[in-house]
């Protein structure tokens, strides 16, 4: 499985031969090396409604005729507007083609700002644990810590947690090194900084707060192969 990092949170995997995506936020974001337009996708895994992570879904997936994979309100929203979903929810795993998804808890919100200046209510935030090879990769989404990310760790054996570390809207360095312990991954990737001023981190640092010394800054581009 081979895993690239592109700012913010966008993850890129590939594995038996597909491309999927995690929170395509590429227009508005400053950090990312993606061009929308020039992506070749077989699916999209969204964590939650926030605009910072649904990102351009909808243009890519009506370009690639990529499958989205959500919560189900999310999804629904997102089937309204023309491309193909898969819903789930929280605790649900399903099997896809390319690899397993299923969907954690995150603390967080879920709301779609539109161009109407209204919010949509897109479901609860959602974390992905995401198996294909006999590896297992977690991305928790935009999350504080919450002591069930022990849970999450003794029924799955990650091989590489992604987590948040920019603080103010989700976990900063602290909780998330303590997150760390209590996932007992095996590589942790810090992800949600440095995009915008409030969540301005350095994640060389949050790597030294790690318990158990496994932590691996990627920066945009970068690959990680498991
Ligand atoms: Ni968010
Ligand atoms: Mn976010």
């Amino acid at each position: 499985m081979k895993l690239s990092y592109h700012g913010h949170s966008i993850l890129q995997i590939q594995t038996n031969g597909k491309t999927i995506l995690i929170d395509p936020f590429i227009t508005g974001n400053s950090l990312t090396d993606l061009k929308a337009e020039e992506l070749s996708v077989d699916a999209i895994i969204l964590t939650h409604g926030h605009n910072d992570h649904v990102g351009d879904t909808v243009a890519i997936a009506k370009k690639n005729d990529a499958l989205v994979i959500a919560n189900a309100d999310l999804t629904t929203f997102l089937s309204w507007q023309g491309v193909k979903t898969h819903g789930m929810n929280i605790g649900g795993a399903y099997q896809f083609e390319f690899g397993k998804v299923k969907l954690t808890q995150a603390f967080h919100g879920s709301g779609y700002a539109t161009e109407n200046n209204e919010i949509v209510y897109c479901g609860m935030p959602t974390g992905i644990l995401f198996s294909s090879e006999g590896k297992t990769i977690y991305h928790a989404g935009d999350t504080g810590l919450f002591s069930d990310m022990k849970l999450i760790g003794e029924r799955h054996e990650i091989d590489v947690a992604f987590l948040p570390i920019g603080d103010n809207f989700t976990m900063g360095p602290e909780d998330a090194a303590y997150a760390a312990t209590l996932l007992q991954a095996k590589t942790v990737v810090p992800i949600h900084y440095n995009t915008f001023p409030p969540i301005k981190q350095d994640p060389y640092q949050f790597i030294e707060l790690l318990e158990a010394k496994n932590g691996k800054v990627m920066n945009p581009g970068d690959v990680l192969e498991i």
